[in-house]
């Protein structure tokens, strides 16, 4: 497991991301993922890491309350299915399970978390990364049902899933902020790519 000071406050990290409109994190642990999984990009907004997994030949869900974008770009992908979905009107979890990987970018629902670890096959890999305490003085989001705790995704996905990697902190690319990022799987742990 790589590790970023999990215990005490977060520290300033420098996290080189490239200057791809994709996640650096996720680009990274995607390679865990078996080749050719289903994976589900959660509040998938215009479908950047969409595209990248539909690239890398993922088949892939894609998720989000406003699809216009999505549909544009994927409508006609036989290897994409599109949902239109309100992931926090409290119903049940509707995009079933099974999958291979998990990818969740900027995005923060506290209530999906059980969801999450339940929708991941055996094996299945989850990346999470979004926004944590303290970016409040680099600009939104402010609001704290938005912003991870301290340690928060290693204390939730640490007792289900074995975290392969996890890290938080100050980030300077794409822009200053306050991140907090984990690559977990359910079940043995795997190689740290
Ligand atoms: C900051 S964007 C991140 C998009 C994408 N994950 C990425 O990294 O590029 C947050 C996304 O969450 C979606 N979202 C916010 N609230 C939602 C909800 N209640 N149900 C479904 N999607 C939601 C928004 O529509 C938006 O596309």
């Amino acid at each position: 497991m790589s590790f970023t000071n999990p215990s005490g406050e977060p520290p300033r990290v420098n996290v080189h991301t490239h200057d791809s409109p994709t996640s650096g994190w996720v680009r990274r642990f995607l390679k865990l993922i078996p080749p050719g999984g289903r994976v589900l990009d959660l509040a998938a907004g215009e479908g950047r890491h969409t595209r990248l997994l539909l690239h890398q030949g993922f088949r892939v869900v894609a998720a989000d309350r406003k699809v216009a974008e999505l549909r544009a770009h994927f409508g006609g992908e036989p290897r994409c299915d599109i949902v239109e979905t309100d992931l926090e009107a409290g119903a049940a979890w509707t995009l079933g399970g099974g999958f291979d990987g998990i990818v969740v970018s900027l995005y923060l629902h506290r209530a999906l978390f059980p969801d999450l670890i339940a929708a991941l096959a055996p094996g299945g890999v989850l990346i999470y990364e979004t926004f944590m305490a303290g970016n409040e003085r680099f600009g939104r989001p402010t609001n704290p049902d938005f912003l991870l705790r301290p340690n928060e995704l290693f204390e939730v996905f640490s007792h289900d899933l074995a975290i392969v990697a996890f890290e938080q902190g100050e980030v300077t690319e794409p822009k200053p902020a306050m991140m907090e990022r984990i690559a977990a799987v359910k079940g043995a742990a795997a190689k740290v790519p």
